[in-house]
């Protein structure tokens, strides 16, 4: 991994299979979340109490809060086998009617990104959540027939970035949205604690205190910091995962003392320097840090939002007088801030 994406809350090939071993595999054992847990537990409670599958769930939130992970605890939890598909992954109909027509009753079907699913698939997938049926197509052109395929009781669980991007007619199949928030530093802490363990590596607890509130409110984050601490310990620090270590890792990886990213201060800077603070559109800003308007509205954005740097305003994104603040920059002294 390249050192600029230690903070990126996206997973790569390697890190997924880390992060397999730390995933928590029961509703119980996740961190946090408290609102959506308590939604989870009732639906699924109310699935085992009349021998069903689960009603339909969507996870919606930024990246590295536990989309993936509550997917895996919902087929858990209903005794079901996990069925893994994206968006991207399904492009046309007839991939989607392949998978389906192999659902076995009890299986949940995970569809990661569900807002790059392409239209005829969208449209596929709603028929068979509500009614438990899909057409397939069997020949082609003129000849070609639909045989219609009921599907045994399965759940669907959809995880987005976006769920403002959800046609209204796919939103509404679901029974019900789970919005995932930002952690808290303190439950962080507890992700910490419980990785390190599973690690075999006591972290010390200055050193749980201080990596939590750098990991910009994101299990991911915390637990590849962790990562990070351990290596440090390893080959420059007495192995112990201890303050020292976690200062000298966080400083090997240029983790602010937000927890910022590079590409977070990237969009801090352009929104001060280039654009005076704004207001400005997302896509000018995007082409501003060389990202697409996606990567910058759903992975840097929220966070900074949520920190009271930057704040959506009906004519665009604008810094607020504490991005100056972090920056170490003057404010402007035309008054045009907002705070
Ligand atoms: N609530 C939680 N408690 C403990 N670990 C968590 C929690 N949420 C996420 N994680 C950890 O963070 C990592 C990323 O979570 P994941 O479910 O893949 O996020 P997403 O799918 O939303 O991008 C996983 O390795 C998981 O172990
Ligand atoms: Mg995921």
């Amino acid at each position: 991994m390249a050192e600029d994406e230690v903070l990126t809350a996206g997973a790569d090939e390697v890190e997924r299979a880390a992060e397999a071993a730390l995933r928590p595999r029961r509703l119980e054992d996740f961190v946090g979340q408290e609102v959506v847990r308590e939604q989870l537990s009732l639906v699924l409670d109310a699935a085992r109490a009349r021998g069903t599958a689960p009603d339909h769930v969507l996870l919606s939130g930024p990246p590295g809060l536990g989309k993936t992970t509550l997917a895996m605890i919902i087929a858990n939890e209903a005794e079901g086998a996990l069925r893994l598909t994206s968006g991207p992954a399904i492009q046309h109909a007839g991939d989607l009617a392949a998978i389906l027509s192999s659902v076995q009753e009890r299986d949940v079907l995970f569809i990661d990104e569900i807002h790059r699913l392409a239209r005829p698939a969208e449209e596929m997938l709603y028929l068979a959540m509500e009614d438990f049926r899909v057409d397939v197509v069997v020949g082609k052109g003129p000849g070609a027939t639909a045989i219609p395929l009921t599907l045994p009781r399965f759940t669907v669980v959809g995880a987005t970035t976006r769920a403002g991007l959800l046609p209204a007619p796919l939103r509404d199949r679901f029974g019900f949205t789970g919005h995932l928030e930002f952690y808290s530093p303190a439950e962080l802490e507890q992700v910490l604690h419980r990785s390190a363990r599973l690690l075999g590596a006591p972290l010390d607890p200055e050193a749980a205190r201080e990596l939590a509130s750098r990991s910009r409110g994101t299990p991911r984050i915390a637990n590849r910091l962790l990562r990070r601490v351990q290596d440090w310990a390893q080959v420059r620090g007495t192995g112990a995962l201890d303050l020292e270590a976690t200062h000298g890792a966080l400083r090997v990886f240029e983790v602010d003392g937000l927890g910022l990213d590079r590409l977070d201060r990237a969009v801090l800077r352009a929104l001060c320097e280039r654009f005076g603070g704004g207001p400005v559109g997302l896509t000018t800003l995007a082409v501003a840090v060389g990202e697409e308007p996606e990567t910058v509205e759903t992975v840097a954005e929220p966070f900074l939002v949520r920190e009271g740097l930057v704040a959506r305003t009906p004519r665009g994104r604008v810094a607020t007088a504490a991005a100056y603040d972090h920056l170490g920059l003057a404010r402007p002294d035309d008054g045009a801030l907002w705070t």
